[in-house]
């Protein structure tokens, strides 16, 4: 095997995503073999103490708070973790430059901005992906091939879900995610509905139709000086959509407040010939169902740590957060080498666009409280009037 190529990384936006790059770099050894040798180079945040954080990184040697010093030539690829309403401006300058990149999610605050970003990504000509590290759970993985292989037959149902719930407490203080102006009308759905989205997406599941049902739970968080301000943005949200061929009931769950779940992404598909499930709560193993002798069984298979791109962790060993987060950018990584193979690859730019179809369906489905088609690849600015329907409101 040829000498790894050696990538140099930049941050634009050094928060609670940004930081865990450093992390995820400084792991790279425990990856059987890589086509790439990554190395955090550059830094950029408009905070300086969010910058300064990466001071303990001794590879990184640009710090600065302008993300268009990094559109130079002088790394290689960018990693994307600002605002939502920074997205659209930020993406398509980084395209226009001419520079690969992994966006977070749900790219841009609205189907107008992700349809920036994808002309500017297809103008530009770069390699982009949309962060979405939940499926390269081991568990989730297997589930994933189970399906794409054909086992459960015609498919039933299906459900996806990511469950938080840190906003029961009403004293959290406000944040930018629950700021419509900076998160989005789409709220919790531009927050966590790309994690959703991804797998039934990578299987061809499209909704063609959305009947949402939206949540505003809490109206008002302490502000930065402890006083009441507005929390305006849709706290959770079931989509009960109609998807795949022949048509199935596909239902995406995004809740910001689901008691007694602190980070739980799962699925669960049943079909005629049987059925998977996989929730991050229980990541040691995934539920498969058959019919044994006229006996429906639901059988619990060990998923060990083995993921999409191999690792040099022991297989019986638990895989977490920052292994999926490992397994993403190895994914990304490996894909702009053209190693990837049949591995499993990272969101592309047009599921992004996806996802933001069918959230924008959910608003409108929200405000005729009726379903509706799904527009494919609308390009709409979402307004005020979006959020008419949204229950307790
Ligand atoms: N993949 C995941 O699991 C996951 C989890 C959380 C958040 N996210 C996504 O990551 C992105 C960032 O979220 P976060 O939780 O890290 O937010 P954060 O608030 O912790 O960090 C955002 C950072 O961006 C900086 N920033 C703001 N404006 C900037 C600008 N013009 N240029 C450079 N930096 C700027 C802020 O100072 C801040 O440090 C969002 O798109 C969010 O949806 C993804």
């Amino acid at each position: 095997m040829s000498a790894p190529q050696r990538v140099r990384i930049g941050v634009i936006g050094a928060g609670l995503m940004g930081r865990e790059l450093a992390g995820v770099v400084g792991r790279w050894s425990a990856l059987q073999q890589s086509p790439v040798e990554p190395v955090l180079t550059a830094v950029c945040d408009v905070n300086e103490t969010a910058r300064e954080w990466f001071r303990r990184v001794g590879s990184v040697e640009t710090f600065t708070g302008d993300h268009r010093d990094l559109l130079d030539g002088r790394v290689d690829v960018l990693y994307i973790a600002v605002p939502h309403h920074l997205h659209e401006a930020v993406y398509t300058d980084v395209a226009a430059a001419g520079v690969d990149f992994l966006g977070e999610k749900p790219f841009g605050i609205d189907p107008a901005a992700a349809a920036a970003i994808a002309t500017a990504v297809e103008q530009g000509g770069v390699f982009a992906r949309c962060s979405s590290e939940m499926p390269f759970y081991p568990g989730a993985q297997q589930a994933v091939r189970y399906l794409q292989d054909g086992r459960a037959g015609r498919i039933v149902d299906a459900e996806f879900s990511f469950l938080h719930s840190s906003d029961l407490d009403t004293r959290k203080p406000i944040n930018w995610k629950r700021r419509t102006e900076f998160c989005g009308q789409i709220g919790v759905m531009g927050d966590l509905g790309m994690h959703v989205a991804h797998v039934p997406l990578r299987l061809g599941w499209q909704p063609a139709t959305v009947f949402a049902q939206l949540q505003d739970l809490v109206p008002e968080r302490p502000g930065p000086d402890g006083r009441p301000v507005p929390c305006d943005t849709v706290d959770n949200a079931s989509l009960y959509t109609t998807a795949g061929a022949p048509a199935f009931p596909l239902s995406l769950h995004t809740k910001r407040i689901a008691p007694g779940e602190m980070n739980t992404w799962r699925m669960r598909v049943t079909g005629m010939e049987g059925g998977v499930e996989f929730s991050t709560r229980y990541p040691q193993s995934v539920r498969v169902m058959s019919v044994r002798d006229g006996v429906q069984v639901w059988e619990e298979r060990m998923a060990g740590s083995q993921s999409a791109q191999p690792t040099v962790t022991g297989p019986i060993f638990e895989f977490g957060f920052p292994d999926a987060l490992l397994q993403m950018w190895a994914a990304y990584l490996t894909e702009r080498a053209g190693a990837l193979g049949t591995a499993f690859g990272c969101a592309t730019v047009a599921e992004a666009r996806a996802a933001h179809d069918v959230f924008d369906a959910a608003l409108r489905s929200s405000a005729a409280a009726a379903a509706v088609p799904v527009e494919h690849g609308t390009a709409r600015r979402h307004e005020p009037s979006d959020v008419a329907g949204v229950i307790g409101r």
